[in-house]
């Protein structure tokens, strides 16, 4: 039976978290942002004092995880934000360094089996939009829909240029364009749930279109679903 699950994969600034958020509240169902988890704990390491460089494995990880707590809790608006030890996720999740990193701490096995787990749970909830790199791939592979946005790596290095707070000072087109190539080389090649779309994903390339567009696309695949 298909799971209660929209979920919504893709590349890094393709445009998954502002389609997930507004096409969840348009349906009026819980979006969760997956990536901010890595994020997350990546941010929770860097502040604990790990060097990545040079300390980015399990054996450092495991215990580290024992000692946090992510949840998920519902604000007066109905949307879900993420508390990292009871304390809401700020920006400082979306800094250029926590983006970073993020992905060579998203390669290793004992994080992503805690985040299994977890990520699994939010099913309970009924019916959600997922959002992340392995959603339809690896957390719910029978997510009864699933979406693979992507974007000409130009327009998404474009896209992340300019939205505050989340590159380097004096970043460049060619810089982001950089970071993000670095990213999704480590997430394409990974061993473990690299990124890549579902054979049942349907890829959405959103290079030329708008937000609204985007939104109103999915949304009306979902509903050509439901009838
Ligand atoms: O927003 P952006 O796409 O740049 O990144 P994100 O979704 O916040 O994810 C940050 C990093 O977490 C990614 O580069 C991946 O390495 C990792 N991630 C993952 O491995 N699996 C997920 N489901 C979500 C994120
Ligand atoms: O979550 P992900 O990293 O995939 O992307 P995002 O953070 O949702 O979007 C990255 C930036 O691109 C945001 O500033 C969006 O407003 C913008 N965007 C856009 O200009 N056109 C789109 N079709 C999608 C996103």
């Amino acid at each position: 039976m298909a799971q209660p699950v929209i979920a919504i994969d893709g590349p890094a600034a393709s445009g998954k978290s502002t389609v997930a958020g507004l096409l969840a509240a348009r349906l009026g169902v819980p979006y969760i942002n997956t990536g901010n988890m890595y994020r997350a704990i990546t941010r929770y390491a860097l502040d604990s004092g790990t060097d990545l460089d040079t300390r980015c494995t399990d054996k450092i990880f495991t215990p580290l995880l024992n000692t946090l707590q992510l949840e998920y809790r519902k604000n007066i608006s109905g949307t879900y934000k993420l508390y990292v030890n009871g304390v809401p996720e700020d920006n400082r999740l979306r800094s250029p360094e926590v983006a970073a990193y993020s992905s060579r701490v998203a390669a290793l096995p004992a994080v992503r089996n805690w985040l299994k787990a977890r990520q699994r749970g939010f099913a309970a909830l009924g019916l959600i939009v997922m959002e992340g790199r392995d959603i339809g791939t690896v957390i719910f592979p029978d997510a009864a829909f699933k979406f693979f946005l992507t974007a000409t790596p130009e327009e998404r290095a474009r896209r992340r240029l300019v939205q505050a707070g989340e590159t380097f000072d004096g970043a460049t087109l060619e810089s982001v364009a950089r970071d993000i190539a670095d990213r999704d080389r480590l997430d394409s090649t990974r061993a473990i749930a690299p990124l890549k779309p579902a054979a049942d994903a349907e890829t959405v390339d959103t290079t030329k279109m708008t937000i609204d567009e985007t939104v109103d696309y999915l949304a009306g695949r979902i509903n050509d679903g439901r009838s």
